[in-house]
């Protein structure tokens, strides 16, 4: 079965300006979380448990985050204050971490080719931090990791936008399995309303069949001159077959300020303020 999860975090998060200019944006916190732990923790509950991260320069916090800080938490051992690092604690006992770096940021395809040394050759989750999602019974990635049991096959995460919002998402279409399930058939990269197919958007939850690297390796630049998965994604859907699964729950697109606003309203509404 699915044990290994992708995590590209080398971004630059240019929209998170200046915050980020020496801070991962996956570090930013929704509330007193990283985004960078709900989305391990979202990869946990689904059962990988073997994480890869695909860093770039800047970005050492993130493997400090999931190391221990002897010297702090001896600081505040016997305190109330230790319950606040059991999830972290819980998740360093119980996953592996692993490393290595994106060189030049050219794209989310290029990320996930280099993490192909982290991965190899079987089946694998790709999370992206800044979309928070909140899945509906189980999280999203456990959702998709039950598909893939049934279709063995790469699954992609999609929600419907307003059409005028096409242009910031990869766009799919497709024939219709179930109400929540279509047989990708196109898929365009960030397009104009105009010619968007669907107003069908890929989100930062994917599984994918291990098949993908030498495609991408394959994939020449597109859209804004960098590796797009999108475009390897769709000669995947040509020769073989992808699935596009429209899941269950609510996402946040946390790269956008708006959207990393709205996430940390409704923690604080609805988590935080709970479990105090
Ligand atoms: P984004 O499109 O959100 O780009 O990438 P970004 O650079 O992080 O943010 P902005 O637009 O400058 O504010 C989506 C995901 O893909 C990863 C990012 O880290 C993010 O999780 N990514 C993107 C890479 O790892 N490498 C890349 O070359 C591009």
């Amino acid at each position: 079965m699915i044990k290994k999860c992708l995590f590209p975090v080398a971004g630059y998060g240019t929209r998170f300006l200046p915050a980020t200019k020496a801070m991962p944006k996956e570090m930013l916190p929704i509330v007193d979380k990283p985004l960078v732990q709900y989305a391990v923790e979202e990869a946990a509950e689904a059962g990988l448990s073997d994480l890869g991260f695909v860093t770039g320069r800047g970005k050492r916090a993130i493997e400090d985050h999931f190391d221990v800080n002897y010297e702090m938490e001896h600081q505040i051992e016997g305190t109330g204050k230790e319950s606040a690092l059991e999830g972290i604690r819980s998740l360093i006992d119980n996953c592996s971490f692993s490393y290595t770096r994106q060189i030049n940021m050219n794209g989310l395809g290029d990320a996930i080719l280099k993490g192909e040394t982290l991965i190899g050759d079987e089946a694998f989750g790709v999370v992206l931090a800044d979309d928070l999602c909140i899945g509906e019974g189980v999280g999203v990635l456990a959702q998709m990791v039950g598909l893939y049991r049934q279709y063995r096959c790469s699954i992609l995460a999609i929600e419907e936008v307003p059409h005028d919002q096409t242009s910031s998402y990869g766009v799919i279409d497709g024939e219709k399995i179930s109400d929540n399930l279509m047989r990708v058939t196109n898929m365009v990269e960030k397009p104009d309303p105009k010619d968007a197919p669907t107003n069908l958007a890929i989100i930062g939850r994917y599984i994918l069949t291990p098949d993908i690297f030498d495609i991408i390796r394959g994939t020449p630049p597109g859209k804004n001159g960098e590796v797009q998965i999108t475009d390897a994604l769709l000669s995947q859907a040509q020769s073989g077959c992808v699935m596009a699964y429209k899941f269950k729950g609510q996402r946040f697109d946390c790269g956008s300020v708006e959207g990393f606003v709205d996430a940390t309203n409704y923690y604080y509404e609805k988590v935080y303020n709970r479990n105090r």
